[in-house]
């Protein structure tokens, strides 16, 4: 069974709307913003080095929470090391992003299996040697990216804007294209569950193209049904532990989301109005849900006093909620240190 670290403010929240603390995490917080971050990298001389070596991986993982007032740290890796695992050839290119071998053909898809689990292996050491060293009263966070938006990557073989080779692929094979869902369900049940058990406190699901799902029409399927089947399997075997979704831009779909998905937390995006969310919210007594996100990470990369008060303004609007400070997606690289200083200060001042 789980043990519940009710002392961390952070899981606290996830129980109670009256905490007068509200935590703070950030999307991204290890990352090249952090000169230090930057030195480790080149160390470890790329990306993927640096998410396959445990020790490093676990020293960035820290990074943030030597530098900043953090509540949380996020495990340092990638949602692609599912397809990596799947032996799918992920490579990262410099100022160009994820590059894998595409999905085209059915067979692709029925043959698919995790053969190198040993590519997923260093997060769980990586968990373990945070664990140890992580203050009590800091929370960590595992995570993975949710079967639609993996299945993207893997179909389009690299990021892009309107995954259209994805759309074409599920507009022609259909059932195949629930099949790798499916299948990908499974693995990252699995991978999540391996994180729990190597020291995660709180899940985060990260479905960062819902948008795929809500322009076909294919939001239930797609993203709904997948979603909640994996905070199914955690819960049958973790039933305390919090989960975080994040369907990214899935505009007036959240609110499906939040009543059909069985997430502790919602994570929202920068384009979200929070008055028409808490609008549209239903009163239910037994399940109240908590509220992650919304700073556009281009407030925080220019600073100053309109982030103040876009900060206040978030704050305000989830007064009566169960709150979690966050953005809206991951930070800028040019984000300036002094920012995310100003942030933590504006919050922790912040009195309901
Ligand atoms: O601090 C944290 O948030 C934890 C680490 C983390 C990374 N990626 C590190 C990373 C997390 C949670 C992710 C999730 C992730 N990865 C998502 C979901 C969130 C989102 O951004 O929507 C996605 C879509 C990916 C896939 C991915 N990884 C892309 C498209 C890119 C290239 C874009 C870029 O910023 O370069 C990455 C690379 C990546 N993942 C970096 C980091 C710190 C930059 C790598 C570097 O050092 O060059």
């Amino acid at each position: 069974m789980d043990k519940l670290n009710k002392s961390s403010n952070f899981i606290k929240t996830f129980y109670d709307a009256n905490t007068s603390h509200t935590p703070i995490w950030l999307m991204r917080q290890a990352g090249r913003y952090l000169p230090e971050y930057r030195k480790i990298r080149k160390e470890a001389g790329s990306f993927l080095n640096l998410c396959m070596n445990p020790k490093l991986s676990a020293e960035v993982t820290l990074q943030p929470l030597k530098r900043f007032d953090l509540d949380a740290a996020i495990i340092f890796s990638d949602i692609l090391t599912i397809p990596m695992a799947c032996n799918r050839d992920l490579k990262f290119i410099e100022n160009e992003g994820p590059s894998l071998k595409p999905i085209k053909k059915e067979y692709e898809v029925f043959d698919l299996q995790l053969k190198n689990k040993n590519y997923l292996e260093p997060v769980y050491e990586s968990l373990n040697i945070v664990k140890n060293q992580l203050n009590p009263d800091k929370t960590l966070i595992g995570f993975a990216g949710a079967p639609l938006t993996i299945a993207a990557y893997m179909i389009e073989g690299k990021g892009s804007y309107d995954f259209s080779k994805c759309v074409s692929f599920f507009n022609k094979y259909e059932k195949t294209f629930i099949e790798l869902l499916k299948k990908l369900e499974i693995f990252i049940s699995d991978h999540l569950i391996k994180q729990i058990e190597a020291g995660a406190e709180v899940i985060q699901i990260f479905e960062s193209h819902a948008k795929i799902a809500v322009k076909e029409n294919k939001f239930r399927e797609f993203c709904i049904e997948p979603n909640n089947n994996i905070v199914k399997n955690i819960k049958k075997k973790y039933p305390n532990i919090p989960i975080i979704g994040f369907p990214r831009n899935a505009e007036n779909l959240y609110i499906d989301y939040i009543n059909n998905v069985n997430i502790d937390c919602v994570s929202i995006d920068q384009n979200v109005n929070i008055n028409k969310l808490l609008d549209n919210l239903i009163i239910n007594k037994e399940r109240t849900i908590c509220f992650q996100g919304n700073l556009d990470p281009e407030i925080l990369l220019k600073g100053g006093n309109n982030m103040i008060d876009s900060i206040n303004n978030i704050l305000e609007k989830f007064t009566s909620q169960k709150h979690i400070f966050n953005l809206g997606h991951g930070v800028i690289k040019e984000t300036p240190v002094e920012n995310i200083d100003l942030l933590i200060k504006t919050i922790r001042e912040w009195k309901k």
